[in-house]
């Protein structure tokens, strides 16, 4: 089917548009096609939207509350999350569950966690600009539903996923940005505390526990 087809079928009155997810990633996903998670894991499942779909065991969809006040965006699935169809599971993810219980945060309670991309690319590379873009809808869409009042964002590709800011995770992680009336805030990316283990002040771990002590403070700020 080319994509004008497609476009003229998604856009017909009558017809229902979960029923089709157009492969051609030009035509948009529009806001408001899932009333839950549970109707767009799915079409997650079933996406050939950009060529990560070819080789994935899974799509990543998300885990955790689906109605958590934090949600927690990261870059994309590796290989455990690709096995799981989790996200954060292997030892990024491990880590990060860490990072939160150690502010009383429960990943399964008060947090939901996903990605930019729902599939892995391969070698674990950064998703080029054309797969996030692709697969986008699918994320506007969960953080639509879930509606979170606090979006972490773990490095820099999740962050120029979201908001299209291209600076570097250090110069920006840790301050509080408005986007589309949400409080987010860039932190960086635990697969890059892995690599640097020094919790000297002043070192990535270090100020990471400012970062997180700061999203808790807002967290118990707007949860009353
Ligand atoms: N890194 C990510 O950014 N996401 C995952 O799900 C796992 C590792």
């Amino acid at each position: 089917m080319n994509s004008d087809t497609q476009l003229s079928l998604f856009n017909e009155s009558n017809f229902n548009q979960k029923d089709l997810i157009p492969t051609d990633a030009k035509i948009p996903i529009p806001s408001g096609t899932y009333t839950s998670l549970t109707e767009l894991t799915p079409h997650c499942q079933n996406c050939h939207r950009c060529e990560l779909g070819e080789n994935r065991t899974h799509a990543v969809v998300g885990r955790g509350n689906p109605q958590a006040k934090i949600m927690i965006i990261g870059e994309g699935p590796g290989q455990n999350e690709d096995e799981t169809g989790l996200p954060f599971v292997g030892k990024s993810g491990q880590l990060l569950d860490k990072i939160l219980a150690s502010v009383n945060l429960s990943t399964e309670h008060d947090v939901y966690i996903c990605n930019i991309v729902k599939c892995r690319p391969p070698e674990n590379r950064v998703p080029t600009p054309e797969e996030m873009a692709a697969c986008k809808p699918y994320l506007l869409e969960q953080i639509r539903l879930v509606d979170p009042k606090i979006i972490l964002l773990t490095g820099a590709t999740a962050v120029k996923g979201i908001t299209g800011n291209k600076q570097g995770i250090t110069k920006i992680r840790g301050q509080w940005i408005d986007w589309e009336g949400r409080l987010c805030m860039p932190i960086f990316h635990p697969s890059y505390l892995l690599r640097n283990s020094s919790r000297e002040k002043g070192s990535p771990k270090w100020l990471m526990w400012q970062d997180i002590q700061a999203v808790k403070a807002k967290y118990d700020e707007v949860t009353g």
